[in-house]
């Protein structure tokens, strides 16, 4: 049976006559709506908590601007929060954990299926999207992939070169390894119930993919992706799952034929060009103008978002930047680039 949603058909492998559109981060701090249901949560944690407010979040740039997906409004560190970690937010710096880099923290954390009374919100919001969305747009749940995860659990903050993880990976590969199969393990329960709760599509977020190299991204960015879409493959076969392994570059040929990926989302570091040889041969991809567009605007957004949309029109594409939109985004620009995209 062919979905008449857009989204849903181009990771069926259609080739549409215009790419459907979202955008990472859609719902984010670069709109006024956002700010203001943001400051009536308390503080960004409170809002993906509530799930009436991260609902109302979720569906603020589908009300203004139409996009054909929506993604569920929640963090990748929920998860590490749900299996015992602290977690905290520092205004104008970004998230802190408290740190796991020994057997006996490691010990400390709950088993992946008893992420779930933490994570009932989550699946609350989902709920409540499911209802509340318009027929025509697909609702997209996620998590971060294990490796992504790890970094934040094992330094306790983001890091520029995911220096601790690396270290632990190396000097203490028995925890490191333990940690990266529990996060698979609690990846595959959660991600399974946001799909139970109505998620149609589900993406996993490798961000640091791109500081693994050669068998370590094979170990560690490909074979937890590979392991956690096979086991809901056998759960839920209808549903497709977009991997995003992050400036993989050349890791992104064939990524989607080793996990079993429906679609693999591209970074900007790729051109559109070369992904159009070399990886949308394999399927559906999404992605990737540069985030720094929806900046800066003008005639750049328009022949840059043009030639996207021509590199990828032989095959199936699904619009999207090359990671989120950042905080200092104009809202214009991203009007102008869905106007761009749907009108030529
Ligand atoms: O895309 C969406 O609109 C859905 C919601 C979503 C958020 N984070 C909301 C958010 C998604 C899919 C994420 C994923 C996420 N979170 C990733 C992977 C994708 C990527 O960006 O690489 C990562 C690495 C995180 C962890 C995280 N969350 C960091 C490092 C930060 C701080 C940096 C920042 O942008 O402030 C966050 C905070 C965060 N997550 C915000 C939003 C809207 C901003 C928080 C705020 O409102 O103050």
């Amino acid at each position: 049976m062919t979905s008449q949603k857009t989204i849903l058909r181009a990771l069926a492998g259609e080739t549409l006559p215009t790419p459907p559109i979202w955008m990472m981060r859609q719902a984010g701090r670069y709109l006024p709506e956002y700010r203001a249901t943001r400051a009536e949560a308390g503080d960004f944690l409170s809002l993906c908590y509530n799930s009436e407010l991260a609902a109302e979040v979720t569906l603020q740039p589908i009300r203004r601007y139409g996009f054909d997906a929506s993604i569920l409004f929640a963090d990748i560190l929920l998860l590490p929060q749900a299996l015992g970690a602290d977690l905290w937010f520092v205004t104008g710096e970004g998230p802190r954990l408290s740190t796991i880099t020994t057997q006996a923290e490691f010990d400390k954390l709950v088993g992946p299926n008893d992420v779930h009374d933490h994570l009932a919100p989550v699946y609350e919001t989902v709920k409540i999207l499911s209802r509340e969305l318009p027929s025509e747009t697909t609702l997209i749940g996620f998590a971060g992939a294990p490796w992504t995860v790890a970094t934040y659990m094992i330094a306790g903050k983001g890091t520029p070169d995911q220096g601790p993880a690396h270290k632990l990976r190396e000097e203490n590969p028995e925890v490191f390894r333990a940690i990266i199969d529990r996060l698979t393990d609690a990846t595959i329960e959660y991600l399974s119930m946001q799909i139970q709760a109505g998620a149609e599509v589900v993406k996993l977020f490798d961000s640091w993919a791109g500081s693994l190299k050669g068998d370590a991204f094979t170990e560690f960015a490909l074979k937890p992706a590979k392991r956690i879409i096979a086991e809901l493959k056998s759960r839920h076969p209808d549903t497709p799952i977009i991997a995003f392994p992050r400036e993989a570059g050349d890791g992104y040929i064939g990524f989607a034929k080793a996990t079993g990926a429906d679609c693999v989302a591209l970074d900007n570091s790729v051109s559109a060009a070369w992904a159009a040889e070399h990886v949308q041969k394999d399927g559906c991809v999404q992605g990737n103008l540069a985030s720094r567009h929806m900046v800066t605007g003008g005639q750049d957004l328009i022949d840059e978002t043009r030639e996207i949309v021509k590199a990828f029109s032989n095959g199936p594409h699904i619009f999207n930047l090359g990671h989120g939109i950042t905080p200092d985004a104009d809202p214009e620009n991203v009007q102008l680039m869905i106007d761009t995209v749907r009108n030529g």
